[in-house]
């Protein structure tokens, strides 16, 4: 520190944001007031956070029709902001900022909550920051806990499924991802096969719950494959034809054998997951810099995953970070900090750029490490 630095006084900050997500099936607004000391991040309020799920909308189609969300997203979202705004007791003209998702997600979901962000910042005369969604759920364990940067980030949830070196605000590497579904998507298929409904994730625990997971021995993906990619399209295929072995003579599965198979799979896929994660903290345990570990996205609300996590965490002398679940799924409060933590920085884009930014389908929170080989989809890898 020079001595000018020395004798500068402290630069205190605070910016308080409406948070606005409508990248796939919740309808999202918050308000987050967060407080910067030299541009460290050193405190967050939650003063609201709102979510409508759209889940019944969705239900006779098993899985997420992209026009019914976006014309959910269009109903929903002027009630949702306008509840976020009541419930933190803010005017709009309290407001520092509004932070929208811009992608990656359902395009259709990402324009309705980035055009209602684009109406209220014109007209209130408030700055427009649009958020990368990914980037909401890497820094959304900051909302609850001082996670100082560099940390470890693995995000589970229904479209992506990452181990992500956070190095610090907009600098991510990426270690790891899927080469085929997403980790949340497994567990969506898996409930949707066993007859349990959706969301897929919070049914197979609870139904797993009741069931013995050592009944039926799953595989374990890419157990000898080096790396820290994941895949999750073997362990599906194995409960379908466990599944298909256990149906009775009216194509019928008992609730027994479908709590066993629900168990069976969460161990499996809790399993992997924990191990390619302890390969990622291996290697950045090498590093010297590195000791937490940041788990986000849906998934990241399930107990038997989070246990597992844990263990690796212990082995490795490592501390095991998961926000509180309302923080896993999507929620507009990790988008608001996400454009705090932005602007703070001095990497919100200009107003004349934020208004004319467009929606994206795809925008990658971090380019594929060089000499990894990471899968892909049709479309190139899903996450
Ligand atoms: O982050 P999120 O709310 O939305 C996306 O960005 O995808 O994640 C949703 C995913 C769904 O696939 C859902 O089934 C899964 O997270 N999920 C869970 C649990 N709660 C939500 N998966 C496993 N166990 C849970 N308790
Ligand atoms: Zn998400």
């Amino acid at each position: 520190m020079t001595a000018f630095e020395e004798n500068a006084p402290a630069r205190k900050e605070i910016f308080r944001l409406l948070g606005i997500e409508t990248s796939c099936d919740d309808t999202a607004a918050a308000v987050v007031e967060a407080t910067f000391l030299n541009g460290d991040l050193i405190e967050t309020h939650v003063l609201s956070n709102e979510v409508w799920a759209q889940h019944d909308a969705h239900a006779a189609y098993g899985g997420v029709v992209p026009e019914i969300a976006a014309r959910s997203h269009v109903e929903r979202v002027d009630d949702v902001v306008a509840c976020a705004m009541a419930s933190a007791g803010a005017d709009f003209e309290d407001l520092s900022a509004v932070a929208a998702t811009a992608g990656p997600g359902l395009v259709g979901g990402v324009m309705v909550g980035l055009t209602a962000a684009k109406a209220i910042a014109l007209s209130h005369g408030l700055p427009l920051v649009p958020v990368n969604h990914l980037e909401g759920h890497a820094l959304s364990a900051r909302l609850t806990a001082l996670i100082p940067f560099p940390y470890l980030l693995l995000l589970i949830s229904g479209g992506h499924t990452q181990l992500v070196a956070v190095e610090g605000l907009g600098r991510y590497r990426r270690l790891g991802t899927t080469i085929d579904d997403a980790a949340g998507e497994a567990f969506d298929k898996t409930a949707k096969l066993l007859g349990l409904g959706q969301p897929g994730g919070p049914r197979i625990e609870s139904a797993a719950g009741g069931g013995r997971a050592s009944r039926y021995d799953l595989p374990r993906p890419l157990q000898r494959r080096p790396g820290c990619d994941f895949s999750f399209s073997g362990l599906k295929t194995a409960v379908r034809l466990l599944a298909e072995e256990h149906v009775d003579k009216n194509g019928a599965l008992d609730g027994q054998a479908v709590a066993d198979i629900a168990a069976a799979f969460q161990s499996a896929a809790a399993e992997h997951l924990a191990a390619r994660t302890r390969r990622a903290v291996d290697e950045l345990s090498r590093d010297g810099e590195y000791g937490h570990l940041v788990v986000a996205g849906g998934v990241a609300a399930n107990c038997v995953v989070k246990s597992a996590l844990a263990r690796v965490c212990d082995e490795a002398g490592w501390r095991l970070v998961a926000p509180p679940s309302r923080y896993c799924t999507d929620n507009g409060a990790m988008i608001a900090l996400a454009g705090a933590e932005r602007l703070a920085a001095g990497l919100a884009p200009t107003s004349e750029d934020a208004r004319a930014f467009a929606p994206r389908a795809r925008w990658p929170l971090a380019p594929p490490t060089p000499g990894r080989a990471h899968g892909g989809g049709r479309k190139g890898p899903k996450a």
